[in-house]
């Protein structure tokens, strides 16, 4: 063995293009093309299909696999083939986007392997902190490291494009510049440890329901500007180790056996350098995917590599494509830990990661609603009636390869007890006494029905009036929070979920009856992980803080927030609707279930979810792109976030009225409250119409002031690209920057823009010709603003 691997000492270089590191001596003395090219076909068609899960029924297994995940680090999603006579190491794959998730026992081990539950994707946006999301990407990275696993299955940058997605806690934002500069800054921290990412899914997987089967009717220009658009940003500005293709068809092709997307787009036009895998049985054809770019099927069937095998000895597939896979998938497996045989400790410093997602939820929560200064909870404020299901059990994170087997988290009422609160002691007893009775009752959920999105929610514990009455005589306040879970395989249900539950609304009606007769304030704690509706409720709240779900310290967090300990800067990363018929793909969400199978639409043996095809009707006008574009009313804005100070925008300037290359534009906020603060600012582009309509703005930039004292000020200047002023123009398969006035719109929220300044482009600019890709087969209307 060792001479053979010793054969392939390479004379030359690998090309790694997408280290981050100096090359090491291992590195430099393994020739890929070389070992590529000594390997049989078996051996190839066996490293491009995964190693990790025997679940194939065909196959009756009847000893352990080679190279199984538990062998290495149980609990890790999935593991690539090694073969150690060519010094080719496995790399262990393991989610995802709120930490790494791993089985924290093990047999005949009295060791535990927990991980830090940090806040959900969503949260960690909210935040709009570029610095903010590469630490908790550092501390998530050095997890993965400490605990063996080379590629973490994250981040999710799915675009929010309906909020009934039962995955939208593991996605950013429903805009692709806030979700592609926020995943940019998780890769960056995570890789910087010395591990993968595997930025997904690849691309519009913006439902749950058929998932494995839906076909995306979509615009080339919905695709380009809204559903890829953030994985350009992540790619060109953190290239990721791998990107993960994900289960829908766009257009009649599943995404891991499309050419266009993987290679024409994903390669050549953007230079992605590391290797795709496909999502957990994900698409049909091994063939076609070898071919499409998609180097590796997760989580890997033998039947798979002898469909390789079969389709290289009949010419279907050449060896050349396969030894560019097989090339791809070595080139990164050098960068990682087990090829460089990382002695992990299974000892990563968990203590300090906890403190770094208590204050990055801290960041991401966003203070809604403060009628006179209710927040931060006043110092007379001794007593409070803490009500609820989730202040008694808070919800960290969402479900299903989302999750995060965490050591602990900790709920509202700990929360409030460590920041020296005083809870009712008779209430707390009665949600106790409830929550217990009535999880009793719950029906046992399988492993998989609690993989897949199956929640068990427990309906609020009723408070009649005259129990309300005597909650407020006895307390100072009253902190009600309402809780939400969701998870992969379902998507989340306008009744009961996206609105409130006839007790929820019976619950707050009555506290705030009674708690407003006292003179006494509520306020309302949003334990979610997604958007839900509040525009029915909210006057009965005096504040409310959207704490999302967020990550295991998520009492502390909250109640740093409650106390003013931190000042809340996290601003809405998605639009509140006022209802959800507002929301542009209502009608057209989940789409429809094809009655007769279309012959690309059967699924894999394990998974029997029925064909279907989801039309885009709404093309580009997706959360705030529609509302402000066709003047719909909103609950609360894209963007809109309050804070315990307040920031005043001045002086914006524009290097130049006319744009030839690039503007920088230039603005000075001042805090001018009376407590510390920072301040999202967003930077907003209203672009001319031309022969393509536009939204009335689009945002292109970001970025949060320091921490300013009151009466401090902080200059923030913003470069404008011409990438930034262009549209995709399809009839030209090209990015075109139309010529005409644009207006730059600084602002607070994308409803709130404090400073306005305009330029003009003389002539029109070709900023970037693409290639036509991913056209849809069949034309269908697509909104428009009326002229
Ligand atoms: C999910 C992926 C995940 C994979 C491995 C799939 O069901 O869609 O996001 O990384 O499982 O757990």
């Amino acid at each position: 063995m060792k001479t053979l691997k010793n054969a392939l000492i390479a004379t030359s270089v690998a090309v790694l293009s997408v280290g981050i590191a100096p090359l090491t001596k291992a590195q430099q003395s393994f020739d890929v093309k070389k070992v590529v090219s000594s390997m049989t076909l078996e051996e190839k068609a066996s490293l491009v299909v995964g190693k990790g899960m025997q679940m194939d029924p065909s196959v009756k297994q009847t000893a352990p696999v080679v190279g199984h995940t538990d062998q290495l680090v149980p609990g890790a999603a999935g593991i690539s083939a090694s073969f150690p006579k060519y010094g080719i190491t496995p790399m262990v794959l393991a989610d995802g986007p709120a930490g790494l998730r791993i089985e924290p026992k093990r047999k005949n081990d009295k060791a535990t392997y927990y991980c830090t539950a940090f806040p959900v994707a969503t949260v960690l946006a909210s935040s709009w902190d570029i610095d903010l999301v590469k630490r908790v990407g550092m501390a998530m990275g050095n997890e993965v490291h400490e605990y063996g696993a080379d590629i973490l299955l994250a981040p999710a940058l799915n675009i929010h494009r309906n909020p009934l997605c039962g995955r939208n806690f593991e996605y950013y934002s429903e805009d692709p510049v806030v979700a592609g500069n926020i995943a940019a800054a998780m890769v960056n921290g995570v890789q910087s440890q010395g591990v993968g990412t595997s930025i997904k899914h690849f691309a519009a997987n913006n439902q749950e329901t058929n998932r494995n089967t839906v076909n995306n009717l979509m615009s080339e220009r919905a695709i380009r500007e809204i559903y890829l658009e953030g994985f350009r940003i992540a790619v060109q500005k953190s290239q990721p180790w791998t990107v993960m293709s994900s289960y829908n068809l766009i257009n009649g092709t599943y995404t891991s056996e499309s050419y266009d997307l993987l290679t024409t787009i994903l390669r050549d036009e953007w230079g992605f350098k590391g290797f795709v895998m496909t999502d957990w049985f994900g698409g049909l054809d091994p063939v076609a995917q070898m071919k499409a770019g998609n180097d590796m099927i997760m989580p890997g069937m033998p039947k798979q590599s002898t469909a390789i095998i079969e389709a290289v000895k009949s010419g279907k597939l050449s060896m050349q494509e396969l030894d560019r896979n097989c090339e791809r998938i070595l080139n990164i497996m050098l960068l990682s830990p087990h090829f460089q045989n990382y002695k992990f400790s299974n000892h990563p410093d968990l203590n300090a990661h906890a403190l770094v997602t208590r204050q990055a939820a801290t960041d991401g929560m966003v203070l809604l609603k403060n009628e006179k200064a209710t927040l931060p909870i006043a110092g007379s404020v001794k007593k409070i009636a803490l009500l609820g299901n989730t202040s008694y059990a808070i919800i960290k994170g969402g479900t299903g390869s989302g999750n995060v087997n965490a050591a602990y988290s900790i709920d509202l009422l700990q929360g409030l007890d460590n920041a020296g609160y005083k809870i009712s002691p008779s209430l707390k007893e009665s949600y106790l006494n409830f929550l217990k009775a009535e999880k009793a009752k719950l029906p046992k959920l399988s492993a998989n029905d609690m993989m897949f999105g199956h929640i068990t929610h427990i309906g609020e514990m009723p408070v009649n009036q005259a129990k309300a009455a005597i909650l407020a005589a006895e307390n100072d306040i009253a902190l009600i929070t309402i809780g939400r879970n969701s998870g992969e395989g379902i998507d989340r249900k306008v009744d009961g979920d996206f609105n409130l539950t006839k007790k929820e609304m019976s619950l707050l009606t009555e506290i705030s009856a009674a708690f407003h007769a006292k003179g006494k304030k509520v306020i309302v704690v949003l334990n979610i992980g997604g958007v839900i509706e509040v525009a029915s409720w909210r006057n009965l709240a005096d504040a409310i803080l959207l704490a999302w779900q967020p990550g295991q310290e998520a009492g502390n967090s909250i109640a740093d927030v409650l106390s003013g300990k931190v000042n809340p800067s996290g601003k809405l990363t998605s639009t509140f609707p006022m209802s959800y018929k507002d929301v542009p793909s209502s009608k057209s969400f989940p789409g429809i279930e094809l009655p007769n199978p279309h012959p690309k639409a059967a699924v894999s043996d394990f998974l029997s979810a029925k064909p279907a095809e989801s039309t885009y009707d709404d093309g580009i006008y997706v959360g705030y792109r529609y509302y402000n574009t066709f003047k719909v009313p909103v609950a609360y804005e894209f963007g809109y976030g309050l804070s315990y100070t307040t920031f005043t925008y001045s002086n914006l300037s524009l290097s130049s009225n006319t744009f030839s290359n690039a503007i920088t534009a230039t603005v000075t906020i001042k805090n001018t409250g009376n407590v510390a603060g920072r301040e999202v600012i967003q930077f907003y582009l209203s672009a001319p119409a031309s022969s393509l309509d536009k939204p009335n703005e689009e945002l292109k930039d970001f970025t949060k002031t320091s921490m300013l004292k009151p009466g401090e000020s902080q200059q923030i200047t913003f470069t404008i690209s011409p990438r930034d002023l262009a549209s995709f123009n399809t009839a030209a398969s090209s990015w075109i920057a139309d010529a005409g006035t644009y207006t730059v719109k600084i602002g607070a929220s994308s409803r709130d823009f404090r400073q306005t300044a305009t330029f003009s482009l003389p002539t029109e600019i070709v900023v970037e010709k693409a290639h036509k890709a991913l056209a849809p087969s069949r034309t269908f209307n697509e909104l428009k603003p009326q002229k």
